[in-house]
């Protein structure tokens, strides 16, 4: 039987009604309207099409986008310079940097310069290190979608083996380090494979929830799936047959229980999560 489809976009609709209406309450009450500050570095057209769907959301969704365009050659100093600026104005509550940045930037120190209480990605330092201590501030944004696709399709995570293909630092370790957090959507035995795992089909084969962030397009296949696991495909791939996951999507939803496809999976909650956490950023600074 084919695996039942976990609709990203259907979830992303509910999460953002329920956002919305926390928005117009929070505005209603403190006179504020959450702002989210993207900084887009250079002309990198993926960049560019990522940025304008996270502020058409925004907009869409009664939060402020302002969008900080600035040249391919910008330097690290003068980038510091702007995330000096949206740190202390008091009308912008989160900021985040699109990555990747040119080559000539020091992508850490601009990270690290984001005031941990408008770091809504989640990325400085201060806050990955609460969320390996299980006490977030923020989560990031991608690893918060898979965590709400498990929970609101009641998957159980507690005592599930859960392998992570990838260890990437937005996907791979940190969703592998909320999963294995006491409480709701953690509490799973976790293993995490990546380029190097020797025997990764074997150790994929052993996953109750198997989750995939290793951006290689169709990379895995039906023999490396238990039959009946819920597969989450965070891949976005695009090849010349268009965008495709990493997870080879017609060969495993035959032998998978559940399965996100791509597009209208993980991607759609993503944005969905950035529009929370610009919330509560509003809410830590009002
Ligand atoms: N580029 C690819 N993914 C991300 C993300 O989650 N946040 C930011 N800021 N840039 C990205």
């Amino acid at each position: 039987m084919a695996a039942t489809l976990l609709d990203g976009k259907a979830l992303a609709d509910t999460i953002r009604a329920e956002i919305a209406t926390q928005v117009a309450d929070f505005t209603h009450r403190c006179g504020v309207k959450p702002c989210l500050a993207a900084v887009l570095v250079g002309d990198d057209p993926a960049s560019q099409v990522y940025v304008r769907n996270k502020q058409k959301a925004c907009e869409q969704n009664g939060l402020v986008s302002q969008l900080h365009r600035m040249e391919a050659a910008t330097s690290t100093g003068q980038l510091l310079e702007r995330i000096d600026q949206l740190n202390t104005d008091r009308n912008v509550h989160g900021i985040l940097v699109q990555l990747p940045l040119p080559k000539q930037v020091d992508s850490n120190r601009v990270l690290d310069a984001v005031h941990p209480k408008k770091d809504v990605d989640a990325f400085h330092p201060a806050n990955v290190g609460r969320i390996m201590q299980g006490r977030p501030l923020f989560l990031p944004c991608t690893p918060h979608a898979i965590q709400q696709i498990l929970l609101r399709h009641q998957i159980p995570t507690a005592g599930a083996h859960i392998v992570v293909i990838g260890r990437s630092d937005i996907v791979g370790k940190p969703i592998a380090t909320m999963l294995m957090q006491k409480g709701p959507g953690g509490d799973a035995t976790v293993t995490v494979c990546h380029s190097r795992s020797r025997n990764l089909p074997e150790i994929a084969r052993l996953a109750d929830i198997l989750i995939v962030a290793i951006g290689r397009a169709n990379f895995v296949t039906g023999d490396m799936v238990k039959p009946g696991a819920t597969v989450i495909d965070v891949g976005i791939n695009r090849t010349e047959s268009g965008l495709v996951g990493d997870v080879d999507f017609n060969a495993v939803r035959q032998v998978a229980g559940a399965i996100t496809p791509v597009p209208g999976g993980v991607g759609p909650l993503t944005i969905t999560m950035l529009l929370h956490n610009t919330l509560l950023a509003a809410r830590l600074q009002a």
